[in-house]
């Protein structure tokens, strides 16, 4: 009987292993993200600005101050457990469970007490740090800053560079361009539902809320491309509702900037002619600008540079003839529930649409 009971009962190694692979991954995870490069241009890990910096700070010290409570609680666990599996003193193994001595309670307690006094003494830190934190990210200055207004659809990004000359105002879709050390104001809204504007690098998230204007600032200290997501559940493709931030020299801005003011380019070849009477003639045009011609709808991206973006669909596709083709043919197979409907255009139309469309730079 004691040797069916005794086979029944996990052995300690077992009981031991669990919170050994607990704490084995708990190590190894952080660490195997730093060798998943491609997920960097992702990462609130790898700050590069300011307020990622400060958000960052604040996060490392809960993750080594937790993790050090953490391999305390194991540490305990795991005596506690061999010590189970041992009789105490004077004591039949198999004897009911006895009284606790007094000078043991009196330990116990004193354990307890210390670990309520850590405990308490831990969350009023993390709660200062967080306090200083939030009023840093909310003080630091945004002089001569660059203002770009974001507005959430479902589930891309509309966004404007504003400036008090119409005439020097830029639109585009789910492609940032901001210059490296300077500040962007960024003013957030939705025509929808409510979507989070999330940038790990750069900064932490905001929301973008129908009939309210939010504000957030970046600066990118470092040239690269970030990529940033929605990070607010807002329907079917609220996964496929990201972007990137593309921070380069000021020179290279002002040229960016320069070439997405100008209308679209005008068709090159008859190939192009051809796709532009398409586009104007399908009902592309009912949703979509193309500045330069008569197509003036804002329902979805304006298009007028479409060909200078570096992925189609919010970051869902990178900008390819192939994806572009599959994208206006049926864009419902690729992000079903979005606003666009299939074009059953004949091939010649497709392919003259195709050349007018990535002729758009
Ligand atoms: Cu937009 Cu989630």
């Amino acid at each position: 009987m004691r040797a069916c009971a005794a086979a029944r009962r996990p052995s300690s190694t077992f009981r031991c292993f669990i919170p050994a692979s607990v704490f084995t991954a708990y190590c190894l995870l952080p660490a195997a993200y730093f060798f998943l490069d491609g997920l960097r241009s992702q990462s609130a890990l790898d700050p590069a600005g300011p307020q990622a910096g400060r958000i960052i700070s604040l996060w490392w010290l809960m993750f080594y101050v937790t993790g050090a409570v953490f391999l305390v609680v194991m540490a305990f666990l795991v005596g506690a457990l061999v010590r189970s599996r041992r009789p105490h003193r004077g004591e039949a193994a198999d004897a009911p469970d006895v009284k606790p001595e007094p000078a043991r309670e009196r330990r116990m307690s004193h354990v307890v007490l210390t670990g309520v006094g850590l405990t308490v003494v831990i969350l009023f830190v993390f709660l200062v740090h967080s306090f200083l934190t939030g009023r840093a990210l909310d003080s630091v200055s945004a002089k001569d800053h660059l203002t770009v207004k974001v507005t959430g659809h479902q589930w891309w990004w509309e966004v404007q560079y504003e400036n008090s000359t119409a005439a020097y105002v830029v639109t585009t879709a789910n492609e940032i361009h901001v210059p490296t050390g300077q500040p962007v104001l960024f003013h957030l809204t939705s025509t929808d539902v409510i979507h989070s504007f999330w940038v790990p690098n750069l900064h932490g998230k905001t929301d973008l809320i129908p009939g309210h204007e939010t504000v957030t600032w970046i600066r990118a200290d470092q040239d690269g491309v970030y990529r940033g997501q929605c990070a607010e559940f807002c329907g079917h493709q609220h996964a496929h509702m990201a972007f990137t931030v593309v921070a380069e020299p000021p020179e290279k801005f002002k040229a960016w900037y320069d070439s997405q003011l100008a209308p679209a380019a005008e068709p090159s070849t008859q190939s192009q002619a051809q796709g532009r009477h398409v586009f104007l003639s399908s009902p592309c045009v009912m949703c979509h600008t193309v500045r330069g011609t008569d197509a003036g709808s804002r329902v979805g991206p304006d298009l007028t540079h479409v060909a200078s973006r570096g992925t189609l669909a919010a970051g869902t596709l990178e900008n390819t003839r192939g994806h572009l083709a599959g994208w206006v043919v049926d864009s419902q197979k690729i992000k079903p529930g979005n606003r666009m409907p299939p074009n059953n255009l004949e091939p010649s139309d497709l392919q003259a649409l195709l050349d007018y469309l990535q002729s758009l730079k």
